[in-house]
Formats: C-alpha cells, structure tokens, sequence
C-alpha cells in the first residue's frame, strides 16, 4: 500500500501518470520532429481516433479539460448564442467564465434535472421558451452534456439521442464533455460511437488526463466534411487561445498510446471497480448515505462530521462539499486506486461506528 498520507480520494487528477504514458513519452524523446502537430505521432494518433470511434473525425490534443470545452464550444455559438447545459456542468461551476471568455460573451442557459442529467422535457421547455429568431434574445446555439455527469452518473444513448434530436430540432448543435468518457465507456460496456456520434454528438472534449495521462485532452469532431468550416475555425481560435502546441509529439504520444490495445478503458475500468467497492462498503454502513446512484467512480456520500475528522487525520484526502455539519464528501476513484486502499478507508469509516 501507498504511504497512508498519499491516499487520496480527492480526485482523479490527484492520481500520477500511468507507467505505459511515461514510456510512451519516453519513446518519442529522440530525434527532431516537425513542431505544432505536423508529425508522425500527431498523424498516427489522429488515426486510432478513427479506428476507435469507427468513423472519419479530426482530434486536436489541448492541455486541459477547460481548453477542450470552451474551444469547442467557441465554434458552436456566435457570440450572441447560447450554451443550454446542466446547472452543475463544469462549463458553469469550474470554468472562471472561460466558456464565455472563449466565446466572446455567448450566455450559458442553466438547466435543472436529476442526478446531474437535463431532463428532455426540461430541454424542451427551455427551447421553447429562448426567443429563437427575436433580436432581442440571445440565440440557442449549443447543447452541452457531461459525460459522466457531474455527479457521477451516466446517460446512456438513448439518453444522449432523445436530448440531442430536440437540440437538433431546434438547430443546436452539440457538445459533450467528456472528462471522463472513458469511465462511462467503460462502465456501460457501450462502443465509443454509440455514446458519440451515432447519438448525435458534434464534438467531443475527450478527457485522458484524469485517467492516467500528463495534461492532455483531445477535441474530437465527428462529420468533418459537414463540421469543415468549424474545424478551421477552430484551428485558428486554438491557435489565437494559445493552445497550439509546439511540441506536440508529447501530447499526441500519449493519447495515441492511451487507446492503444484498450489501455484507456482497462484504467477506467480499475477506478470504477474501487468506486463500486467503495459504495458497496459505504452501503452497510447505517450511518452513511450515498446522494446519488454510483455509476461509474465518483461517489458522493453524507457522513457523520466525526468521521470526516478522523479520515482526515488518518491522512485520506478528499473534498467537504459545503459546510462541514451537513457531512457531503466527494470521493473519486483513480486508474491506480487499490483495494487495499479502499478497505482501509472503509475500515476507519467502520472503527468511527458510522
Ligand atoms: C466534468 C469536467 N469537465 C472538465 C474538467 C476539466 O478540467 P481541467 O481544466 O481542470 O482539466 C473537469 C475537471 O475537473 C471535469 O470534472
């Protein structure tokens, strides 16, 4: 086991890189190579793209979750749009008004529902009610879902398809967030084309670094015939946004090796299996409540304030949401977290009688 002081639950991006992205940059540390993407590994990764999603697409690597979203959705609004999406989506809880920023001033509409997931009759209402066509509305222009939501649960393609016709409907186009596609992938044993494009998504922010990369994610456009003048906007708008690596061998290393042989989905597969084992565990506990359904590795649980203090001092790191008494912790699971590391937790939680 870890030191008890390197536990931690906090969050995915609190995990190290995984050993087969060390080597993966390792093996491209020689030579010279063409900068800004106009490589080999850049190309090749481009390709495995394609094979996974089993279509034709561009994939642009970034830096950051944040850079993926708000670049992508810098092409799908004019400024004077609108970005429908959850009201806890990382695009409005987490971004600093980059979405805005990045877009020039399109306005992000906040919808309630579930679990973290739009409602479809709540999408539709919206719509029907923006304005569309009148100068005096903002004009909708996007949807944006998470995938996995915000909190830790899952649409399905039915799911993703039923929000996404409305939005087509109404002339959205859409996004999705997808730091952690690969853990929904994962969980639902669903192909990376099933959650995407065969369900109506536009583009894709896919996220690699919580799930075992450096500081790289990849913008996905599916259609690139139909998507060509987006993707050269897009092209500038990155480069404008300061997010048009140089050295883009490292990054795109990386993601090229993160799908090869399902390396990608085997370390998601890991983080889901602890969180499962962590709410089954949790799930004994009288005292303990978990707030939404467990689906893929987040967790967010109510325990007593006694608990939290000792798991603190214990040395497990993880986040209090909001004010301590009410006893809501996030708990994320990562692609290195170990059994043993959640019978432990598990086992504090037990010895404070929760
Ligand atoms: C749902 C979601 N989207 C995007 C991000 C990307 O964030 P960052 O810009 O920190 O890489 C995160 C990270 O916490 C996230 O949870």
């Amino acid at each position: 086991m870890k030191n008890r002081n390197t536990i931690s639950f906090a969050s995915d991006n609190s995990a190290p890189v995984c050993p087969e992205l060390m080597e993966a940059l390792a093996r491209v540390n020689s030579g010279a190579t063409f900068g800004y993407g106009n490589d080999d590994h850049t190309r090749q990764m481009e390709e495995r793209f394609k094979d996974l999603f089993q279509c034709d697409l561009r994939a642009f690597p970034v830096a950051t979750g944040t850079a993926a979203n708000v670049l992508a959705l810098s092409v799908l609004t004019p400024p004077y749009g609108s970005v429908y999406c959850h009201r806890q989506a990382h695009i409005e809880m987490d971004e600093c008004g980059a979405p805005e920023f990045y877009t020039n001033g399109a306005k992000l509409v906040l919808l309630d529902g579930e679990d973290g997931k739009i409602a479809p009759t709540d999408l539709v209402a919206a719509l029907s009610a923006s304005g569309a066509g009148v100068v005096h509305h903002v004009q909708p222009a996007a949807l944006s879902l998470t995938q996995v939501t915000e909190c830790g649960t899952l649409y399905t393609p039915d799911e993703i398809a039923s929000l996404t016709d409305i939005a087509r409907s109404h002339g959205l186009s859409v996004h999705m967030d997808g730091a952690r596609f690969a853990n929904a992938a994962a969980a639902m044993g669903v192909s990376p084309a099933d959650l995407t494009w065969r369900s109506g998504v536009d583009v894709l922010s896919f996220g690699a670094t919580k799930n075992g990369a450096m500081a790289v994610e990849a913008v996905v456009f599916f259609n690139p015939e139909e998507q060509a003048a987006r993707i050269k906007d897009f092209e500038f708008r990155r480069k404008r946004g300061a997010h048009l690596f140089s050295k883009m061998r490292y990054l795109s290393a990386q993601l090229d090796r993160h799908l090869e042989g399902d390396l990608w989905l085997r370390l998601a597969g890991n983080a889901n299996a602890m969180a499962a084992r962590l709410k089954d565990g949790l799930s004994s506990c009288p005292d303990v409540a978990l707030l939404y359904p467990v689906e893929a590795n987040i967790l967010f649980a109510r325990l007593p304030e006694a608990t939290i203090d000792r798991l603190e001092t214990e040395g497990f790191l993880f986040y209090v949401m909001g004010a301590r008494q009410n006893g809501q912790v996030r708990l994320v699971t990562s692609w290195n977290t170990t059994a043993d590391e959640v019978d432990a937790f598990l086992s504090i939680v037990r010895q404070t009688g929760a």
